[in-house]
């Protein structure tokens, strides 16, 4: 069994290896809406509020009991430490109860083997681009535990520009669906937006992008084009990502590219890798939308893996808001 609970989605999956039974996702979206953006405490509440009921839809779809499961695994890092917590003390409490095993998951680690959702056959190693609301990510995975970082961004993530430019053209939250819908009725080329970092590196950087669409906003006024502009805005972001990810793959030698995270949900984004990887001979996998936004069975698949390599951790498990990758 599965939980997730670093953001603002509460999830719980029950996965056997890399294969799900059931995954159960409640989100937050409706409640942090008229923020505009997460506000930890209230998302912290809410977790407490939503999980057993995940726990136990989870539980029935997968025509299992608690008696039927191996161990627990949780999302224990990076995230908001209160949101964390409640996930953490209920796995906790599951593992004390059963006398389980209990696996506390890297929250990118999730993201990386979500692809496994696919087919376990998916091939190693592999270059992955992880692209969230919290991450934008170059990973060289070497095997399935083993993974070494060649990119990043240097500022905001792929997702927080979506959010931010969506904010800024007045479309709410969260942005990055909001930005595709207004897209797939736009100009792509209507407006020249910067692209970041130049030259040979494999890191990103997003905050110049946000600038100059407030630039754009304040200087278009009433003239300014929406659709034109997020169809922009996609097309800048979803070809930084595209071609960086490229540039990794050929640079490492690799035979297969994945794309995964919230923004892998993009579908721009993934009709551009698909091509760019057909076209350069290399495997391309990217998860159902689904499993590339938060859930569990990305954490459950991780703690299955590292489960069956014999690690666990101890009741003293705890939360962190940053976390390298393991
Ligand atoms: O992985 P995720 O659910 O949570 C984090 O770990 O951060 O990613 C959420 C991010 C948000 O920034 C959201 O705007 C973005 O993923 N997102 C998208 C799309 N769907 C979700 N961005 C672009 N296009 C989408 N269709
Ligand atoms: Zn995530």
């Amino acid at each position: 069994m599965a939980i997730e609970t670093s953001c603002d989605e509460t999830s719980c999956a029950v996965v056997v290896g890399s294969s799900v039974l059931s995954s159960v996702v409640s989100s937050q979206v409706d409640l942090h809406k008229k923020w505009g953006g997460i506000v930890p405490e209230a998302a912290a509440r809410a977790h407490l509020e939503a999980l057993l009921p995940a726990i136990e839809t989870a539980l029935e779809g997968s025509g299992l009991s608690l008696q039927d499961m191996a161990g627990v695994a949780v999302c224990n890092r990076p995230g908001l430490v209160g949101a964390l917590s409640v996930g953490v003390t209920a796995a906790k409490a599951i593992a004390y109860s059963r006398r389980l095993p209990l696996i506390g998951v890297h929250h990118l680690e999730g993201h990386i083997l979500s692809v496994l959702t696919l087919s376990p056959d998916v091939p190693f190693p592999h270059v992955c681009l992880t692209v969230s609301g919290g991450h934008t990510e170059i990973v060289r995975v070497h095997g399935p535990l083993s993974y070494e970082m060649v990119g990043q961004t240097l500022d905001d993530a792929a997702g927080e520009a979506f959010d931010k430019a969506a904010r800024l053209l007045g479309l709410g939250y969260p942005g990055g669906r909001a930005i595709q819908e207004q897209a797939a009725l736009g100009n792509s080329k209507r407006y020249k937006l910067p692209k970041g970092l130049s030259g040979g590196t494999l890191n990103f950087s997003f905050s110049g992008l946000k600038t100059a669409i407030l630039r754009l906003v304040e200087s278009e006024g009433d003239r300014l084009s929406v659709p034109d502009a997020a169809a922009c805005i996609q097309e800048t972001i979803a070809s930084v990502l595209a071609e960086r990810a490229m540039k990794a793959a050929d640079l490492l030698g690799a035979q297969a590219l994945t794309l995964v995270g919230g923004v892998a949900a993009n579908t721009r984004l993934r009709s551009l890798l698909s091509k760019e990887c057909e076209r350069a001979g290399l495997s391309f996998f990217t998860p159902d939308p689904k499993y590339c936004t938060d859930n569990a069975a990305m954490i459950g698949i991780a703690g299955s893996l590292r489960l069956a390599c014999g690690q666990q951790d101890g009741f003293e498990l705890d939360v962190f808001a940053n976390a390298p990758l393991p």
